[in-house]
């Protein structure tokens, strides 16, 4: 698939049918299913092919992991994250796959008020898991066709879990993201015994996630979070870095020390299937007040690029799957049940991750019509699904961009097989049942449908708390939705 750099981007609002939509993705040269949702009883409908803790998804929707930097201090649970749980579970979504990243260890947390997943702090999970299911069961009749996950995580070198300040831990020494994140001495490098104490954290987090009814837990690495970094650590030496087997020895550590505490949870693991070199704005078209569109940084001196997975290192504005297609093998054999993909790193690719009309304050101007992204995590789902083991439920991700679309394309993937169900994020923020409204042949409540305004984004990167504040009412109303505004003025975004 092609890159081009000078198309214009098409506002997806714009377009008026089908026809249109499928015209847009012929004049840009990709290939993205679509068809109308209400053509036959929809495939999102269907129960999800697999069964995690006895139960089997009761539709082929699921719901990503969103954090809201909004807990407490000490990794406790707050009102917003309640109910943010709570419309989860109000969304109609069978899957909750994640609910959001929960650190392991407080030392692990991407932001001072992520949820941390302690024994301090079981009790308000356990609330939490009440709230979600509970409101399921009200709006659906039956929670028992419902799986939610729990997502744990270190986040690596983006950690800050006291203040703004990285406090970063690396699984090795990376010639562009240590100048960008601040990575100074070696010492910030995970040794191999601060490893094995950390895959312990991992076992008491599945401990306690089992103990309040999560039905799994998902291993997080994806998004260039610890876990993630380590499986691109081909410089590091010993035991966790090099080889392939030796890269993915933490994930086998997890899953085997789960097992021998005696614990049954089942398994779960979001994958950020490739990667590219970290981009930044083109300083060349950047100004005060408009950030440059996104280009890849300078890696002529870091050649073979060995620092990324998923990545090619002769050309590491490329992808390669081959390393991402031995991983889902190795899931496989690991009895995971639940792959959920993912796409780059929010922090140094998020036109990847998160494809958007308009950036985060730390991000760029799309570069080219965000639907080519859309269009590349597709095609690399669709990979990776026709070679999954069996039972292995592949979930596809990055749809929100797709906006009225996004019902039509979620049910032309299903019904085609490129994936087993489809994750929802951002739009989920916005509109809670949009994918179950469409689903059930419900008209969607278009003034709630997210056009990507990257403000859930710009809030956390400036240590406000995340939520949808242009259009859902709750966060619209907050002071800190006029302090967005001037920060999104002031860099350009
Ligand atoms: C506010 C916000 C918080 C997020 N938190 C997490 C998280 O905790 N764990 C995770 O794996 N992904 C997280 N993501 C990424 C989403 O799960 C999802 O992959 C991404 O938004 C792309 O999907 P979408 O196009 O449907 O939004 C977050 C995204 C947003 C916007
Ligand atoms: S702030 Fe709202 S509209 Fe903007 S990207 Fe996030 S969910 Fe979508």
């Amino acid at each position: 698939m092609s890159t081009p750099t000078s198309n214009p981007l098409v506002r997806i609002s714009t377009l008026k049918s089908l026809d249109d939509f499928h015209a847009l993705c012929t004049t840009l040269g990709i290939e993205i299913p679509a068809m109308a949702p209400d053509d036959a009883p929809s495939p999102l409908a269907e129960p999800a092919p697999v069964v995690v803790n006895g139960k089997r998804p009761g539709n082929r929707i699921v719901i990503h992991p969103m954090e809201g930097w909004d807990g407490t201090t000490t990794g406790g649970v707050t009102d917003e994250m309640r109910r943010r749980w709570r419309r989860f579970g109000e969304s109609g979504a069978k899957m909750i796959c994640g609910a959001e990243a929960m650190a392991v260890c407080p030392d692990g947390r991407a932001n001072p008020n992520q949820l941390v997943i302690s024994e301090e702090n079981k009790a308000g999970l356990a609330e939490l898991m009440g709230i979600l299911t509970s409101a399921h069961a009200e709006r659906y009749g039956t929670a028992d066709d419902l799986v939610i996950g729990f997502q744990l995580t270190h986040s690596g070198r983006f950690c800050r879990p006291h203040s703004k300040q990285w406090e970063s831990r690396v699984a090795f020494r990376h010639p562009i993201l240590d100048r960008k994140f601040n990575v100074t001495s070696d010492a910030q490098v995970f040794t191999d015994a601060e490893i094995e104490e950390l895959i312990v954290c991992y076992i008491h987090a599945a401990r306690i996630a089992r103990d309040v009814g999560a039905d799994f837990v998902d291993i997080k690495h994806c998004h260039g979070y610890l876990l993630h970094e380590f499986l691109g650590a081909h410089t590091r030496p010993g035991k966790y870095g090099g080889s392939f087997e030796n890269r993915t020895r933490i994930l086998r550590g997890i899953v085997a020390g789960i097992r021998a505490d005696g614990n049954p949870i089942d398994f779960g693991v979001r994958l950020s299937l490739f990667d590219k070199v970290p981009h930044r704005p083109d300083p060349a078209r950047s100004q005060p007040g408009r950030l440059g569109p996104g280009i890849p940084e300078d890696f002529s001196a870091c050649l073979p690029y060995r620092y990324g997975f998923g990545v090619n290192e002769n050309d590491p504005t490329e992808i390669d799957l081959a390393e991402t297609h031995a991983f889902v093998g190795l899931c496989g054999e690991l009895g995971i049940k639940v792959l959920n993909t993912t796409a780059g790193s929010p922090y140094y690719t998020p036109h990847l991750q998160r494809p958007a009309a308009f950036p985060p304050s730390d991000g760029y101007q799309p570069a080219y019509d965000p639907l080519i992204d859309v269009a590349r995590q597709i095609h690399a789902v669709r990979k990776v699904k026709a070679r999954a083991p069996q039972g292995l439920c592949v979930i596809g991700s990055g749809y929100t961009y797709l906006q009225e679309f996004l019902p039509h394309v979620a049910t032309a993937v299903v019904r085609l097989g490129w994936a087993d169900a489809i994750g929802v994020g951002r739009a989920v923020l916005s509109y809670p049942a949009m994918l179950a409204d469409a689903a059930a042949g419900r008209p969607l409540e278009k003034k709630t449908i997210c056009r990507t305004f990257s403000d859930c984004t710009t809030a956390p990167r400036n240590g406000l708390v995340s939520g949808c504040y242009p259009l859902d009412k709750f966060y619209t109303q907050r002071p800190e939705f006029a302090q967005l505004k001037e920060i999104k003025k002031k860099v350009g975004a």
